[in-house]
């Protein structure tokens, strides 16, 4: 039947709501950055989720998506008016953001308090699958503990006894370092001082001295985005390079290889994602990304479409229902998603639970070298559903 005379029809009965409820598009709100550091990060997001909504033909569960953006510029002292922009401005049915810890944290809040779904497709703030875990929160990406402690378990198992920490001294490096910390003392390693500067601060010089001057066995690094270009730069420039070497969770080199150019060439990482992972997904992935936007897909990238497959499995199980939210945010929860980085589920907090790769830095990838750990999951300590 023709929507114009169902609508007519409608019109006259009881079904007039849900005809238009079912037609109408489902509106996303993108909480991303598009200026800042983290810019080139936000963008990729975007990029990977359309990029999934594409290739449903522009729909999830037979809705049309209609998109709602708002830059967060990464700054948490604006998030809270930022988030309720799309919340109470836009009305969106789903938010999805961000990349910066912080700001995702206030993000979280909102959503709980109006009970809006969230889908996270980068921040990894422990506490979002933690203490603040809700029914309606969900991840695509990763928490902080996780690349971190995965790096501590490599960087044990290389033998390294000794080491120095340095990042920003805000959510996302403060829990990246302790994660590393917690496996690397377990694997029998000792760190000496966590370095740290504020967000998103670039003057390494001073930091980078102390390093020389105590020469630890290995340095462990959290930065991203246009920090993690000029840090690796500068930790290369001043020589430490060739004599401490330097291990981060993937971030330190994901996105970034081109900018970084010699300065990152051979550099070891961990995250849950490599560029030349040899799966039929991920090489899939690769190659429609490339095709869309003439640009390769990196970590980001591989986030944002899983946050789009991630609501598209919620709006499947409800045949694209919205007024059935509790059982979409619960069929989120239960689905597998197939991933570019190999197929993970969510644990009950609403993390992935997901293979951690060890990926070495060569040309403009981050080639898979190993899975440092197996299907990892964050203890998502405090959480209480
Ligand atoms: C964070 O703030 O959680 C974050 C930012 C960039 C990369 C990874 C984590």
């Amino acid at each position: 039947m023709k929507n114009t005379v169902l609508a007519a029809l409608c019109a006259a009965t009881f079904c007039g709501s849900a005809f238009a409820q079912s037609s109408a598009p489902i509106k996303v709100g993108l909480m991303l950055p598009a200026t800042g550091t983290y810019a080139a990060l936000g963008d990729m997001i975007e990029k990977g989720f359309k990029l999934h909504v594409q290739e449903q033909g522009g729909k999830l569960a037979g809705r049309e998506i209609q998109y709602f953006k708002v830059d967060d510029e990464s700054d948490p002292s604006k998030a809270t008016d930022n988030v309720n922009k799309l919340i109470k401005r836009d009305n969106v049915d789903v938010l999805v953001g961000t990349v910066h810890s912080g700001v995702a944290l206030a993000m979280a809040k909102a959503a709980k308090e109006s009970n809006t779904l969230l889908i996270v497709p980068n921040a990894g703030a422990d506490a979002i699958t933690g203490p603040m875990c809700g029914p309606n929160i969900v991840r695509s990406s990763f928490s902080n503990w996780q690349p971190g402690y995965s790096t501590g378990v490599v960087a044990a198992q290389k033998g390294y006894k000794r080491a120095m920490t340095i990042t920003w001294n805000y959510a996302a490096g403060q829990e990246t370092v302790k994660g590393f910390r917690e496996a690397f003392e377990k694997g029998g390693g000792q760190v000496l001082k966590d370095l740290n500067l504020p967000f998103p601060n670039v003057e390494f010089q001073a930091l980078l001295t102390e390093i020389a001057a105590q020469k630890p066995d290995v340095v462990f690094a959290f930065f991203a985005g246009g920090g993690a270009v000029k840090f690796v730069k500068d930790y290369d420039a001043a020589g430490l390079k060739k004599t401490i070497p330097l291990f981060g969770s993937g971030f330190l080199t994901d996105g970034t290889l081109q900018a970084q150019g010699p300065s990152a060439q051979g550099l070891f990482t961990t995250l849950h994602y490599a560029d030349s992972l040899d799966i039929p997904k991920n090489n899939a992935f690769r190659k429609a990304f490339a095709l869309a936007y003439k640009q390769n897909a990196d970590v980001y990238a591989v986030q944002g479409y899983d946050a789009a497959q991630l609501l598209g499995a919620g709006l499947a199980a409800v045949k694209g229902d919205l007024s059935k939210r509790d059982a979409l945010a619960a069929a989120m929860r239960k689905a597998t998603v197939d991933s570019p980085r190999g197929k993970f589920t969510l644990s009950p907090a609403g993390n992935p639970v997901q293979d951690m790769y060890l990926r070495e830095a060569r040309g403009e990838n981050n080639e898979y070298r190993a899975v440092a750990v197996k299907a990892l999951a964050d203890p998502a300590r405090g959480c209480k559903l």
